[in-house]
């Protein structure tokens, strides 16, 4: 019970490695507020967790928007009297080249994945002071270099490594950890969809089994993070293998790269199968 008695928010937890961390933090102790847009989807995870008999309370509201964020903490104070950690995990994700990308779906994606996790720290920075708390930042191997075919993706994960490397520094005076993890491929929920050039929602292409790590297994590795306070963290055998080739052969690396992108494109790119078009809400 290494999170008893401690309260903490993540967002985008109604689906995906946000639920399944909600979940691990919650069987070790954690009270946990659930966040995500999508209302439907949030409600039918608080459900099943209440039902497990976790301590869970859902705020639906959109990370990108200073109003929903400082909503979500003064109710999560409300609720629970205080905040001991704030995991940034609410993200949207795209497979566009940069050529064909709509200026509005590049706004978008890369604002989920920098002001998506900025917003809400500004939110709780004054209670995670009181509790000298943590703040956890979900990042990608996207954010240790820049992907194909994920330009705002890449730059919106990049911001937060300078935005918490920042707040490290600004901040040491106040006892808050600030930790960032860079996740490799994880296991997706059937239902994920990322965004192509005009905001369509498409499903995840399958990825090799061999590279992909369970949400459980994820999930477990970000409260550890969180529990010992750890500073940096890349989980992902793959990544921390890109991370050395790129620092000590890089243009061997940069090579592979553009080999495994052009292989790509004559396979024809990923399926992409309409189902539905963004909608941005603001709460
Ligand atoms: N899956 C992977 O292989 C992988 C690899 C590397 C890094 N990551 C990172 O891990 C994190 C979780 O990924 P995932 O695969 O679990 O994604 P996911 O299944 O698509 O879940 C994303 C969650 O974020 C919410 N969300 C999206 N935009 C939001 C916003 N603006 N405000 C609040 N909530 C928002 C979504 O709910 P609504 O849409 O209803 O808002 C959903 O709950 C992300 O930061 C991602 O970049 C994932």
């Amino acid at each position: 019970m290494r999170f008893k008695n401690k309260v903490g928010i993540i967002t985008g937890s109604s689906r995906g490695i946000g639920r399944a961390t909600a979940i691990e933090l919650c069987k070790q102790g954690a009270k946990v507020v659930l966040n995500g847009r999508s209302q439907g989807q949030l409600l039918k995870t608080r459900d099943e967790l209440l039902t497990m008999g976790f301590d869970v309370i859902a705020l639906q509201g959109d990370a990108t928007s200073v109003v929903d964020c400082e909503y979500v903490v003064e109710e999560t104070i409300k609720a629970y009297g205080q905040l001991d950690f704030l995991v940034n995990n609410g993200s949207s994700t795209m497979n566009e080249s940069f050529e064909k990308i709509e200026p509005d779906t590049f706004h978008d994606v890369f604002c989920s994945n920098s002001l998506g996790a900025v917003l809400p720290t500004m939110a709780a920075l004054p209670y995670l002071k009181q509790s000298k708390g943590s703040v956890l930042f979900i990042s990608s191997l996207a954010g240790l270099h820049g992907m194909p075919s994920a330009s705002a993706y890449s730059a919106g994960k990049m911001a937060l490594t300078g935005f918490w490397q920042s707040l490290k520094i600004e901040l040491s005076h106040t006892g808050i950890h600030f930790g960032i993890c860079y996740l490799g491929f994880t296991e997706n929920d059937a239902e994920k969809r990322m965004l192509t050039a005009d905001g369509t929602l498409v499903p995840v292409p399958k990825r090799p089994a061999y590279l992909i790590k369970s949400q459980k297994q994820v999930a477990q590795l970000i409260a550890k993070s969180i529990y010992y306070r750890k500073s940096r963290r890349v989980i992902s055998t793959v990544g921390k293998l890109t991370a050395f080739m790129f620092r000590f052969c890089p243009r061997l690396a940069m090579y592979l790269m553009i080999k495994s992108q052009r292989r790509e494109e004559k396979r024809g790119g990923f399926a992409k199968i309409e189902i539905g078009k963004r909608k941005i809400k603001t709460i």
